[in-house]
């Protein structure tokens, strides 16, 4: 609506929707969402630190916007993606009287807003929903695509639906209260899309990263512009990850089974897990004889610059190769027992593939296992 909001749209036939990313969209929330309402009404979901931040504004908005709304703040933490709190959630919504055609709100990070994706995807068979991210993970990657859903404790993100979201709200502000280890994780995404298919994104990275993380607006807008623009590409070309769509989870083969490794406790969050699985997808390639040694070594120095963990060292406490190994069995994209991986010929040339001789990824863990 303003200048300085830009739109990233994301093409799916009916299911199509716009992300704005830009300053104040909290404080302007109520006017975006005003269009997309059957009665004036919403049910916001937050976590319980977004709730003190953030909430306020919101509801501001909305009330002088005339959009009535009742909120529910839930625990904050990837323990909250999980079947006892999302029933606690739907329960809720049927409770508050959500109807069909009414929307539910998530305001917060990846965890409330898979949480509140599977949540209204389930409730009378499927309410309306839209994302106000606030974590620059959440900003550039979950909140874009429909990818909703919970972990069990067979593993990560096992149970879920892809269901799109009306609208993406994504305010740069918010991220000035995120602390910065969780401003770190989200980075690990934006480099990803650098990684997957374009090089110049990557390069552009290495020169800004300390302008990102010190809080430059322009150069914060321009990154996460720029990854939602990689990723609706991708999601329009394959929303339900029939093929490209599983390029998105460079390092997350890896990176889920550290997550499970660990317990998904803070000891490692999620981004940090993708940011040691994104490494090793590359060191993997250089043994495989894909990827030019130099494009690996200059991904980890990346990571390390930005002060990420990008070495199974890094991350203390974990289960030996085997034991990671068979954690990684658990991957979605398991297909008749043969592990599926994104790999790469160099920065910015991701590749799937079920071709990985189990004995050379074996032997790689086991020697970063004392490295
Ligand atoms: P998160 O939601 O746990 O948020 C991280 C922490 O930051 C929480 O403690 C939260 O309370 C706090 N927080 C959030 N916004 C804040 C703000 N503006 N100021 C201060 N504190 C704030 O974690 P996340 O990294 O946003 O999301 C991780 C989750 O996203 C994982 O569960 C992951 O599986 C999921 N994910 C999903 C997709 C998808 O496509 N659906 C993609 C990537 C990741
Ligand atoms: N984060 C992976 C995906 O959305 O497909």
């Amino acid at each position: 609506m303003t200048a300085d909001v830009k739109t990233v749209h994301v093409s799916l036939g009916e299911r199509s929707y716009d992300i704005k990313v830009g300053p104040e969209l909290i404080a302007r929330a109520g006017t975006y969402l005003k269009p997309l309402l059957r009665r004036a009404r919403v049910a916001i979901v937050t976590d319980e630190n977004v709730a003190r931040i953030h909430l306020p504004a919101l509801e501001r908005s909305l009330d002088q916007a005339g959009i009535r709304h009742d909120a529910i703040r839930m625990p904050a933490g990837e323990s909250t993606k999980c079947f006892a709190e999302l029933q606690r959630l739907t329960e809720w919504l049927l409770e508050t009287g959500v109807e069909r055609g009414d929307l539910v709100l998530a305001l917060g990070g990846g965890v409330i807003g898979d949480l509140t994706g599977f949540a209204a995807a389930i409730a009378r068979r499927g309410v309306d929903f839209a994302q106000i991210p606030t974590t620059l993970l959440s900003q550039v990657d979950s909140s874009v695509g429909g990818k909703t859903g919970i972990n069990t404790p067979q593993g990560k993100n096992l149970v879920g639906a892809f269901y799109q979201p009306r609208l993406v709200l994504a305010d740069t502000g918010a991220l000035e209260t995120l602390p910065m280890r969780e401003l770190l994780a989200g980075y690990a995404e934006v480099v990803k899309y650098g990684l997957i298919n374009d090089r110049p994104f990557f390069d552009w990275l290495e020169t800004n990263l300390d302008g990102i993380k010190s809080g430059d607006v322009a150069a914060r807008t321009y990154a996460i512009v720029k990854s939602c623009e990689a990723k609706a590409a991708i999601v329009a070309a394959d929303e339900r990850e029939s093929n490209v769509r599983a390029l998105l989870n460079l390092g997350h083969t890896f990176g889920h089974a550290l997550e499970a490794a660990t317990g998904f406790s803070d000891r490692l969050v999620h981004g940090e897990g993708v940011a040691v699985g994104m490494a090793l997808a590359f060191d993997l390639s250089v043994r495989l004889g894909l990827c030019p040694g130099q494009d690996a070594a200059r991904l980890r120095r990346h990571l390390e610059r930005a002060g990420l963990p990008c070495r199974l060292a890094d991350v203390p406490g974990l289960p030996d190769a085997d034991e990671l190994i068979a954690l990684m069995g658990q991957d979605k994209k398991v297909v008749d027992g043969k592990l599926t991986f994104i790999l790469s010929r160099g920065i910015g040339e991701a590749f799937i593939t079920r071709d990985v001789d189990p004995a050379a990824l074996r032997a790689l863990l086991k020697e970063r296992e004392a490295a």
